[in-house]
């Protein structure tokens, strides 16, 4: 299997406060990864040095062959990379369709997975498209997440990373979410998810990186995880 993405050594800071002190992961191609962690560990750090949304202060990041230090967000991007961010950020004042056409980018050459279109994001989300000219504040929390995962898959990305997607939402929505993570799986899309669900994790992902205090102290598949509860409870508190 070809790496996707690999990073090294990642160390970032706010300001004086340094909040990663050399983080290594990888990610192959078709592969779901999870980052676990308690609350400010550094996960959503990790992936705003990923899109070029912090400066890294040292380390490494390769995206499909291509090393993205000094590169901005926007060019970040056009790689492939595509963000559902922390707490969803979709432009409340614009339509379901407008939001889902006005960050949209046709897939590179090197994108071998099948091209996303308007049709396609609402077979995969059927109340996105019943819900297709309301405004995004309109929309109920897990519209508003099905949105803002619709809206990055416009992007035609080669890798999706979604920072607590299913956090604050009702079982139901949660369950449709993860539904279609996995199904976005079976059509060969990588991801990286951040989530505090371990159990529907387990289910997706192929391999889990655990982090405590800026750094990454255990990685392995979902069989060894399984295998050692201790580490899901001395690091993820459940
Ligand atoms: N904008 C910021 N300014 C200063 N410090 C920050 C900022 N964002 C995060 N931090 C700090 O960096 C550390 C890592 O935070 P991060 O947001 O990466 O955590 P996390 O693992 O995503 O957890 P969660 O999302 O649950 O808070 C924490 O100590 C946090 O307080
Ligand atoms: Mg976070």
């Amino acid at each position: 299997m070809s790496t996707l993405l690999k990073i090294d050594g990642l160390q970032a800071s706010y300001g004086h406060a340094q909040a990663l002190f050399g983080v290594s992961m990888a990610v192959d191609a078709g592969q779901v990864v999870t980052l676990l962690g308690r609350n400010g560990m550094g996960r959503s750090t990790t992936i705003k040095c990923l899109f070029g949304l912090l400066a890294a202060k040292a380390g490494n990041i390769v995206f499909g062959g291509q090393p993205l230090a000094q590169m901005a967000s926007h060019q970040i991007a056009r790689l492939g990379l595509g963000l559902v961010p922390e707490g969803r950020q979709i432009f409340t004042n614009l339509t379901v369709e407008e939001n889902l056409v006005a960050t949209a980018r046709a897939p590179r050459a090197a994108n071998q997975l099948e091209p996303w279109t308007l049709q396609r994001v609402y077979r995969l989300f059927p109340r996105l498209q019943e819900r297709r000219s309301n405004l995004g504040w309109q929309l109920s929390g897990g519209e508003q997440q099905m949105l803002a995962i619709g809206r990055a898959l416009m992007t035609n990305p080669r890798l999706l990373v979604l920072d607590e997607a299913t956090e604050g939402l009702a079982p139901i929505i949660r369950t449709e979410i993860w539904n279609a993570l996995a199904a976005l799986k079976q059509e060969g899309l990588s991801q990286i998810v951040i989530d505090k669900n371990v159990g529907a994790l387990l289910k997706l992902a192929d391999r889990h990186y655990v982090m405590e205090r800026g750094i990454v102290v255990w990685s392995g598949d979902s069989h060894k995880l399984r295998g050692e509860p201790e580490i899901i409870h001395q690091y993820l508190g459940v």
